[in-house]
């Protein structure tokens, strides 16, 4: 039935003294029409937040940094409030181009927080963050070597690491450092450079110890960009309020 006809309808069926809310079939296409609209922003709004759910469930982040943010980030001096204003524009500005990040420094001095809060904001913004350490990237991609279905493939894994918007390896340095994991690290470094994606990495060493550790090939690719690189020099986070024994 058209808007017309219902309208005609409308007026014989209602009692008198109730005004229809459309005297006009224009206002009835009008409402109609900002109805639909009303429920389409829903729809995409749902998908988005859908989209956005598996996203954070595929990230790897762990529960112990769920709820780490720039808010929560606090500032106790200058380098706190170097890092946490950088690592906020980093995260503001990201975008398909490639910009990394090399976090160093003492154990607890706040890598992984910023680096989640990275991570948790790119999510939020619809993007794809895996952060992962060496050793579990390798067990994973040795769990695949024995797959008859070749389903989950060594090859496939790669590929899909190097489609991720951000990879970020974490504790660089305790990894055994064996040729084949080098193979490998070299690998996804590569690809994802070749493919634009940005890549952070957080270790305890120092520049120069991460250099040696990874190559000059794969450092040289870490620069490239609007990268970052940061040392978190302070005391660590963890023993703030301890108990002195
Ligand atoms: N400035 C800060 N404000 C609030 N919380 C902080 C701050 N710095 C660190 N933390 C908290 O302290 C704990 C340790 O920090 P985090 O795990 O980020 O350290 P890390 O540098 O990655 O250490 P490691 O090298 O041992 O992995 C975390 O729970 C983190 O949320
Ligand atoms: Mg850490």
């Amino acid at each position: 039935m058209n808007n017309k006809k219902f309208l005609k309808k409308l007026k014989n069926i209602i009692p008198i003294h109730i005004i229809p809310k459309f005297q006009y079939e224009t206002d009835l296409l009008k409402w109609n029409k900002k109805q639909e609209k009303i429920f389409s922003k829903k729809i995409i709004q749902k998908n988005k937040n859908i989209k956005i759910k598996k996203n954070f469930k595929k990230s790897g982040i762990k529960k112990l940094y769920i709820n780490c943010s720039f808010k929560n980030y606090h500032i106790e001096h200058d380098g706190h409030k170097k890092v946490l204003s950088l690592t906020k524009d980093y995260a503001k500005n990201f975008n398909n181009h490639i910009s990394n990040f090399i976090f160093l420094g003492r154990p607890g001095t706040g890598k992984n927080h910023l680096a989640t809060a990275i991570g948790n904001y790119l999510i939020s913004k619809g993007k794809k963050v895996f952060i992962t350490t060496i050793s579990n990237l390798m067990l994973k991609i040795k769990s695949t070597f024995n797959n008859q279905d070749k389903k989950n493939t060594e090859e496939k894994f790669i590929n899909y690491l190097s489609k991720i918007d951000l990879l970020i390896f974490d504790e660089i340095g305790i990894q055994t450092q064996s040729k084949y994991e080098k193979i490998i690290i070299n690998q996804i470094i590569d690809r994802r450079y070749s493919s634009k994606k940005s890549t952070g990495m957080l270790s305890n060493l120092n520049f120069y110890e991460i250099k040696t550790i990874l190559g000059e090939r794969i450092i040289d690719r870490m620069k490239f960009g609007n990268s970052l690189c940061l040392n978190f020099n302070w005391n660590s986070y963890r023993n703030k309020n301890q108990i002195k024994l």
